[in-house]
């Protein structure tokens, strides 16, 4: 079976083909318009979507060496993410099914994050996924495919979203999750004991405390001493980060009594929380799966995954479906 995978959530334009099982080609367009302004600006997102999709599309097949007209079924993202940028994507794929006349699959893009450990890694079940992205942090026990149960939610900001705006007060440009990874790597995790919220007590998780309590520090501190210890604040703060993170998913562990863990999402390329899940897997005889790092942040890679997934179940749907922006509880 071949799929072509389109994802337009956000601010990368995606498109890719999955065939028997192995990934053809995995074109990534990203929208660097959004830097001037520090953050993604949805108007300027679905026009760069609009602009780019053809050529996305295109370069896939080409470098899989196909034409529509082989492809078995289109998977898109129908959702969450900006609306506008959906409808990119979404109207775009309906185009495409109905001129060549192809089965269309809406893939929800969180569910597609997860799925994508599948690209590299054998189904098994049921497990427990720590889902990190700019716009969600979950724990989500998934018994079998498709079937899936929210153990735990953020209260206020996602754990990216963390990264990003603690970066941004720390000077660094957008989206500065990759670039605190980074100077983390030179720098002291125990300089500053940056609060760890909700650590002790359930499985849901803020990080909104932490970003206040890091803006009061460089107020105190002031420019001078955060420019000269970046990358032990940096450290610090990522320790606080992925402390919480894996103690969470560890009582998780422990309340399902799930033999596998899997991570999701862009902040499983981050490489603090990949070694304290290779710790956390091996302490407690776990199977990890962690995808490798180009299938982490937004790819269409996962779409069309999860899209093989979906066809293999013969779960197809009209092309009366519609977008949505944000996640159901359960999903
Ligand atoms: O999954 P994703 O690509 O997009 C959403 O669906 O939200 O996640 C993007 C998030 C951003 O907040 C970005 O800063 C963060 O993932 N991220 C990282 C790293 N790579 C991406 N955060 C920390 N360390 C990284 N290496
Ligand atoms: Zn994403």
């Amino acid at each position: 079976m071949v799929i072509l995978g389109i994802e337009t959530s956000c601010d990368e334009t995606a498109a890719s083909i999955i065939s028997g099982g192995s990934i053809r080609s995995n074109v990534i367009a990203s929208q660097a318009v959004h830097e001037t302004f520090g953050g993604v600006v949805p108007e300027l997102a679905s026009r760069a979507h609009h602009k780019t999709i053809w050529q996305t599309v295109k370069q896939a097949l080409d470098e899989a060496s196909l034409q529509p007209k082989d492809v078995d079924a289109i998977a898109v993202t129908q959702g969450p993410g900006l609306m506008g940028s959906l409808l990119v994507g979404l109207s775009f794929a309906k185009g495409l099914a109905i001129s060549f006349n192809k089965p269309l699959i809406g893939v929800n893009h969180i569910d597609a994050h997860m799925y994508a450990n599948f690209i590299e890694h054998d189904e098994v079940y049921p497990f427990v996924a720590l889902i990190v992205s700019g716009g969600h942090t979950r724990l989500v026990y998934v018994d079998n495919l498709f079937s899936h149960k929210l153990l735990g939610d953020t209260r206020d900001d996602a754990a990216g979203e963390a990264f990003d705006k603690i970066g941004k007060i720390l000077g660094l440009p957008y989206p500065a999750g990759p670039q605190v990874d980074e100077r983390s790597k030179n720098g002291d995790p125990k300089f500053h004991d940056f609060p760890r919220s909700m650590i002790k007590k359930g499985l849901d998780f803020s990080f909104s405390g932490l970003k206040t309590s890091v803006l009061y520090y460089t107020q105190e501190m002031g420019d001078e001493f955060v420019n000269n210890h970046l990358d032990d604040i940096c450290a610090s703060v990522s320790a606080a980060i992925t402390d919480v993170l894996t103690a969470k998913l560890k009582r998780a562990v422990q309340q399902t009594g799930v033999k596998h863990i899997m991570l999701a999402g862009g902040v499983s390329a981050n490489s603090m929380l990949r070694k304290k899940m290779d710790l956390l897997s091996q302490r407690m005889h776990l199977t990890l799966m962690i995808p490798s790092v180009q299938y982490c942040t937004d790819n269409a890679a996962m779409i069309a995954k999860t899209g093989e997934l979906k066809a293999r179940e013969g779960l197809f749907d009209s092309l009366e479906i519609k977008p949505f922006a944000r996640l159901q509880s359960v999903f």
